[in-house]
Formats: C-alpha cells, sequence, structure tokens
C-alpha cells in the first residue's frame, strides 16, 4: 500500500465506492466531486499545472522526442510536476514510476499511465477499419475489453482510442485507425469499443479509461495528407465529423484527444468553439481533454501564435487540460495565471476534470492496482484471448467475389499454391499501432492453410517478390518500389503444379498508419507484374488481400475468381483467413469503406449528396467524370457470403408518423443457399426536402441475422425522430417533417425500397 499522507487520510474518510458504475463519466456524484475539491484546495499552482503535464517515457514515440534527460524527469514526478505519463509500459515499470511520485511528492496524486492500445495490446486483433467490417458491435466490444484487459494488466490506466475520425479518403494513411466513412457505422463502433474499454465500471481491474479521438476534423485532411488543412462548413462539421463524438459523450468516454489539423483557420487545439463550447458547454463532457503529440506547441508552427506563452493561452482558454509532450504548459501556464493572463479558475477546471478521471479508476484508492506482475503474466496472450482474436479476425473478413463458387475450397484438396510476398509473411498482418503485439508472431496465411489442410494435399509456397518496402521503422518513410523479379519463376512454376493458387498480396504492415499518406492506391511494387505472370498458367486464383485502406484493385480482381480482403487481421490471421478459405467460417463482413475504381475517385464516399446535376450518361455537363464511372468499384457495406440472402419487400406499420411517434419498417430475410450464414441487413433513408442538403442515402441502423438454409427471419427496425435527426440550419439535432425514402438491404446500393412521411 501506498504511504499515508494528508490527501490519503482525507479520501479514507470520506471513503471511495465506484459511483459512476454504468455512467462512464456521464453522472456526476457529489460525495466524489467534494472528494475532487478537498484534493485541489489544498494543491499548489504548480502542482496544478502538472497535473496538466504529461511526458512520454521514451518508447514508441510519434513525434519528436522529448529532449529532457531522464533525471530532469525523475525529479519532475518527485515533486509532483507530472500528472500523466504515456509509452511507460509494464506491472514493473509503472510501478517504479508510481512509487516515485507516492514516496516523494507532497501532494501524492498518483500518476495516469496512456498508451496507444489501438487493436489489442499484446494479443492482437484487427486493425479497427478491418474490424468493423465485422459490422458485430458486440464482437467490437469484446475486442476492446480483451485489449483493456490486458493492458490493465500491464500497468496501463488509459489507451488513446478508439479513433473515430470520420475518413472519406483512401490516399489517408490512418485510415485503417478508423471504422470508415459513415458517420454512423463509426459513432456506433466507438460506442462499442468505449463500452468494451471502460465496461461498467473504470474502477475494475480489466478495464480502462478511452480516448475519444482526434477532435475534430483529422480525417478530412485535405487530398489525404496527415496533418493537413481541413475546410469545413458548419453542416459538415456536425453532421459527419462531429456525430461520432457526440455519441462517445453519451456514452461516457472519460477522455477525448484533440487534433493535429486547423479547421477553418483555427487550430483544434486551440479551438474555443469546440472544446469550451461545444464539448465541455453544449454536450456537457465531464472528463478531460489531452492535447496531441505536441499539438499546443505545433500552434506555433502552425502561424496561430507567436511562443510558448500566446500557445499555452490559446490552449488553455480553449479548452485543452493536458499537454501531451509539447512542455508548454509546464513552461508557460504557471506565469499565465500569475500575470492574470489566463484565469485560475481554467487551471482548475482542467485538474478537476483530470482528478475526476483518477478518482474514477480507483487510483485514489490503490495507486498500484494495476500494476500487479503476476496478472500480468497470466492475462497476456492467454490461449482463452487467441481464441477470441482468431474468432474477431474471421468474422471481419469480406469476401468480395466468388465466381462459381471456387470458395469454400476443400481440405482434401490435391495440391495448392501458396504464394506472394505476404504469403509466408509473420509481421504484417500484426498491422500498424501494434502495442506490444511483437515483431513475426502472427499466424502467417502459409501456416494457417498448412494447419488446415488434409496430409495428402500438396502445398507449394513461393514468395515471388517483395512487397516493395525497404525501411520498417515505426517512425521512418517508407522506401517503395522493388522492381526484383527473380522470384517470378519459382512462382510461375508453384501455380503450374497446383489446383488451385492462393495469391497473397497487399500492403506492408507499416504503409498505412500515422503520416503513411499516399498519392496510389494500386498494389505496389511489381505484384501486379507477379499476378499477371501466374495467372498466366493458372486460372484458378484466389487473391487474398492484406492492406490497411481501400486499394485500387480493378484490376487483380476481375483476374482473379475470388477476391477475400484481410485487412491486416492480428495474432490469428492465417488461422481466421484459412477458416475462411476452407469454410469452416462462412464469411459475413462487409466493408466499412467504398473500394475506388482509381485514386482520382478520392474521397470517395456512398452518402454523397446529389448536387444540382446528378450524373447522366448522355451529356458531360453533369457531376461525374468523362473518364470513368462515378461509382465505387466495390461499395460501402458490400460483402458476399458462401451463401444466397433474398429479401422481401419493405412493409411498414404506417406510411406516415406524427413527431414523437415512431413506425416499424420489416423485411423478410431468406437463406436461400445450402450453407449457414450471417447477413448484414442495412437500413438507409433519404430526406428529400430538408434545410440542409441531406445525403443520396444514409445508414441509419443495421441487423446481424444468422439464418440456415431455407430458413426466413423477419428483421424489424424501429424509426423515429432519432432515426431521421440532423443537424438543421437551425443550428440544433433535430428531424424535419416531410417526405423519406427508405432503403434495407444488403449493401448501400442494392436494396429494397419505400417512402414515409414524418408530419
Ligand atoms: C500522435 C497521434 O496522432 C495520436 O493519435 C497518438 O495517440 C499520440 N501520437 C500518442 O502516441
Amino acid at each position: 500500500m501506498f504511504k499515508n499522507s494528508v490527501l490519503t487520510t482525507i479520501i479514507c474518510a470520506i471513503g471511495w465506492i465506484p459511483l459512476l458504475a454504468q455512467q462512464g463519466l456521464n453522472k456526476l456524484d457529489p460525495a466524489m466531486e467534494h472528494k475532487i475539491d478537498s484534493v485541489l484546495n489544498m494543491m499548489t499552482l504548480r502542482e496544478k499545472v502538472g497535473q496538466m503535464n504529461q511526458y512520454s517515457g521514451g518508447f514508441e514515440v510519434t513525434g519528436t522526442p522529448s529532449d529532457l534527460d531522464t533525471k530532469a524527469k525523475i525529479e519532475k514526478l518527485k515533486n509532483g510536476e507530472l500528472g500523466s505519463m504515456l509509452n511507460v509500459l509494464g506491472a514493473k515499470n509503472t510501478r517504479e514510476y508510481q512509487e516515485l511520485v507516492m514516496n516523494n511528492s507532497r501532494m501524492k496524486i498518483p500518476l495516469l499511465f496512456g498508451y496507444d492500445v489501438i487493436h489489442g495490446y499484446r494479443t492482437i486483433t484487427p486493425v479497427p477499419l478491418g474490424e468493423t467490417a465485422s459490422w458485430d458491435l458486440k464482437l467490437i466490444e469484446e475486442s476492446a475489453a480483451l485489449a483493456a484487459k490486458e493492458s490493465a494488466a500491464a500497468g496501463l490506466h488509459w489507451t488513446f482510442a478508439p479513433m473515430i475520425d470520420v475518413s472519406r479518403d483512401a490516399r489517408w494513411g490512418r485510415i485503417m485507425e478508423g471504422a470508415g466513412e459513415d458517420p454512423y457505422l463509426v459513432a456506433m463502433a466507438g460506442v462499442a469499443r468505449i463500452k468494451g474499454l471502460q465496461g461498467d465500471d473504470l474502477a475494475d481491474e480489466a478495464t480502462i479509461a478511452a480516448c475519444a479521438k482526434h477532435f475534430a476534423g483529422y480525417g478530412f485532411a485535405e487530398a489525404g495528407r496527415d496533418y493537413n488543412t481541413v475546410n469545413v462548413g458548419d453542416s459538415e462539421l456536425h453532421n459527419a465529423i462531429l456525430y461520432p463524438f457526440k455519441k462517445a459523450n453519451e456514452a461516457g468516454v472519460a477522455t477525448f484527444m484533440n487534433s493535429f489539423n486547423e479547421l477553418d483557420g483555427i487550430p483544434s487545439t486551440g479551438n474555443e468553439y469546440l472544446q469550451r463550447k461545444i464539448l465541455k458547454g453544449k454536450w456537457g463532457f465531464k472528463g478531460f481533454i489531452v492535447s496531441d503529440w505536441a499539438s499546443i506547441a505545433e500552434m506555433i508552427t502552425h502561424g496561430f501564435v507567436a511562443n510558448s506563452d500566446e500557445a499555452a493561452q490559446k490552449a488553455a482558454i480553449a479548452g485543452s487540460d493536458m499537454d501531451m509532450e509539447g512542455h508548454i504548459y509546464e513552461a508557460s501556464l504557471e506565469k499565465l495565471v500569475k500575470s492574470k493572463k489566463v484565469d485560475e479558475g481554467i487551471v482548475d477546471d482542467a485538474v478537476r476534470r483530470i482528478l475526476r478521471v483518477k478518482f474514477a479508476l480507483g487510483l485514489f484508492d490503490n495507486p498500484y492496482k494495476y500494476s500487479d506482475e503476476k496478472r500480468e503474466k497470466q492475462v497476456l496472450l492467454a490461449d482463452e484471448n487467441l481464441a477470441k482474436a482468431r474468432e474477431i479476425a474471421r468474422k471481419s473478413i469480406v469476401l468480395l467475389k466468388n465466381e462459381g463458387s471456387i470458395l469454400p475450397l476443400k481440405k482434401d484438396i490435391g495440391s495448392i499454391a501458396v504464394i506472394g510476398p505476404l504469403a509466408d509473411d509473420k509481421d504484417s498482418p500484426i498491422g500498424n499501432w501494434r502495442a506490444q503485439g511483437e515483431s513475426n508472431s502472427a499466424v502467417s496465411v502459409l501456416e494457417g492453410v498448412q494447419a488446415a489442410v488434409s496430409k495428402k494435399t500438396k502445398i507449394n509456397h513461393a514468395k515471388g517478390a517483395d512487397l516493395g518496402m525497404g525501411v520498417r521503422t515505426f517512425l521512418k518513410p517508407l522506401q517503395i518500389n522493388t522492381t526484383d523479379t527473380s522470384g517470378f519463376d519459382k512462382a510461375v512454376d508453384a501455380a503450374k503444379n497446383s489446383d488451385v493458387v492462393v495469391m497473397v498480396l497487399g500492403e506492408d504492415a507499416f504503409q498505412t498508419g500515422e503520416g503513411r499518406s499516399q498519392t496510389d492506391v494500386k498494389l505496389r511494387g511489381v505484384q501486379q507484374e507477379l499476378l499477371d505472370a501466374v495467372a498466366g498458367v493458372n486460372d484458378n486464383i484466389v487473391l487474398v488481400l492484406m492492406n490497411g485502406r481501400p486499394l485500387d484493385i480493378v484490376k487483380p480482381s476481375n483476374m482473379s475468381r475470388a477476391v477475400v480482403e484481410t485487412w491486416f487481421l492480428g495474432s490469428e490471421a492465417g488461422n481466421a483467413i484459412a477458416d475462411v478459405l476452407f469454410g469452416d467460417y462462412n464469411p459475413s463482413g462487409k466493408l466499412p469503406v467504398s473500394f475506388p475504381r482509381a485514386v482520382g475517385q478520392e474521397p470517395l464516399y456512398y452518402n454523397q449528396k446529389t448536387t444540382g446535376r446528378p450524373s447522366n450518361p448522355s451529356d458531360v455537363t453533369y457531376s461525374a467524370y468523362t473518364d470513368l464511372q462515378r461509382d465505387a468499384f466495390y461499395p460501402f457495406g458490400f460483402g458476399l457470403s458462401y451463401t444466397t440472402f433474398a429479401y422481401s419487400e419493405i412493409s411498414l406499420s404506417a406510411p406516415s408518423f406524427n413527431k414523437g411517434g415512431n413506425i416499424t419498417a420489416s423485411v423478410e430475410v431468406t437463406n436461400t443457399g445450402n450453407t449457414t450464414g450471417r447477413e448484414v441487413v442495412q437500413l438507409y433513408i433519404h430526406d428529400q426536402v430538408a434545410s440542409r442538403t441531406r445525403p443520396v442515402r444514409e445508414l441509419r441502423d443495421f441487423s446481424l441475422v444468422d439464418l440456415k438454409p431455407g430458413e426466413t427471419k423477419t428483421v424489424q427496425f424501429e424509426i423515429d425522430e432519432e432515426t431521421l435527426e440532423f443537424y438543421t440550419a437551425n443550428k440544433t439535432w433535430e428531424a424535419e417533417p416531410g417526405e423519406f425514402k427508405l432503403f434495407i438491404g444488403t449493401n448501400s446500393v442494392d436494396t429494397r425500397e419505400t417512402s414515409f412521411t414524418l408530419n
């Protein structure tokens, strides 16, 4: 136990109960607020500013590393001048850091340890974009809960996840870290992840605090260039960008992170309208906002402020509560308060919020509760975690093509070629943002196939070519485009001598992620040429793709009989892929992003506006291209199964409803094939006339239905005002009376249609 202090006496006297259970941070508890105030009242200004200060422990850095030496950092810890650390990992390390604070500082306020746990801590699950393709919110929640369990056992209190930036641009490398292009799906997946991470009680030893990031607009960077300028109007800001954040707040997320980008000329970090007015004001957010890595300091580079003092002043007033590795608050804030340039009330508010999260996590009760080496050993990479990772991975796979039902393959197939730069790659499936996922620790596709097929099956493996990646460290740019074709002959031989070719192509793990913007989204290096060579000798090509962004796969897809989108699936990738290839799992994933016909279509998303001139093939003066059709190659929501599903017409309980009321829309879905399967039934609306133009279609609900061969189930959706609301010209969320189109179907294009009226 930690040493006694004035503070612990107060806390113990008042008694700590996990009062925020089930609420995240949404409902304040007066007793806890009283305790927070008691702590705050005893703090000096320097100690308060210290709470707003976060340093990196020095590994996995994503920006310019701190130049303070370890000794100086230790002094800060001892003096209680650091509120949080990121990148300090493991039960032992976190305990040591915590001891420095608890044994030396005057106030003994526990440190908060944060880390980027984006898709698993040690057991790695699919990258978030891929996992969202499952559309299975319960599964997504379980995946986040697994990550939380492992992280909490390794001493962590807080993850910088989920990323809920709506992203419509395949060129933007961080698209892999989010949930795709649709605000509703991004919001639902985000809420599921928050629930999984935070559970019902933040003080539980298996849960950690979540962080909704990046607030806001980061996914809308101009031309997909990371960190770039964002210019959107009020409607797009609220309806597309802020909607998932609104939902995250309603779900009780403990923290928000602001973003590197500017929004309409104002860096988000210094944006008072976003942070103070909307988030903390209108939405009533009770947790705290952490800056992105040195984003307070970067306001100087943006040309928004002249120096550290101005940066600290703007950021604090705007509502940024904690300075991540920027060293700006520690340099300037105390001085700014003393000279009355920043009101001490602003500092108090920030510290109150930070303390609230620490209390909710139970750290005042026991600052070492998460730093348990024994538990860490038991929990990390446990068999049950890997089993769960395999289940999540196989449900995240999307079958994009299956000509002549070439899949599933028979396990006793005579011969099978497994070809391609990613065929025996044990590292790329771990993906970028891999936390403590070990290099080369994934089950490769080759290993998955080997484990699945019969003893008599001959496996012919050939790499064929490299991906074209050179330096693969986290921060270094990638070298691209190797031209070496010397492995082609062996690959062609393998293909010649096999009944079927499993061709594993795509991206390197570090080709997507932060700073990985690209101007092209085709297969890199000589992968297309390798496919051409192999296709010259074998028609039975099953293309297995690994990638973190939508790719232009028009040509490779047209050359293959089957296409299986596997993203970066994590620790159990190869097994999960084999489960699908050999029919142990009937694929059920659906794309959370549109796959383009060419990079020139980007940003590409299904929920575009009609415009005054929707395309017309017989005339050029319409909103289209003259050299290519305008729609996606594989649309949002698309994904096949080994079975087929038939949809009835939509039936409505009534043709209209009044505000405050509702109607139900139902369809009958029948499994018309021979295999048990899962369908993701999707509901889209179109508000035909509105005070602000609305998208041609927008997803507003979905439901997963499991069907045996021949079985029919009625899928019913309730439609009420919330289904129809948007941020209107009145600058408020409301449903506007009028005519609505309603679509229900298997993807964003292939739907049944009807209409109804809101009176
Ligand atoms: C920068 C990234 O933008 C952010 O998402 C991440 O959490 C921090 N670095 C910390 O690693």
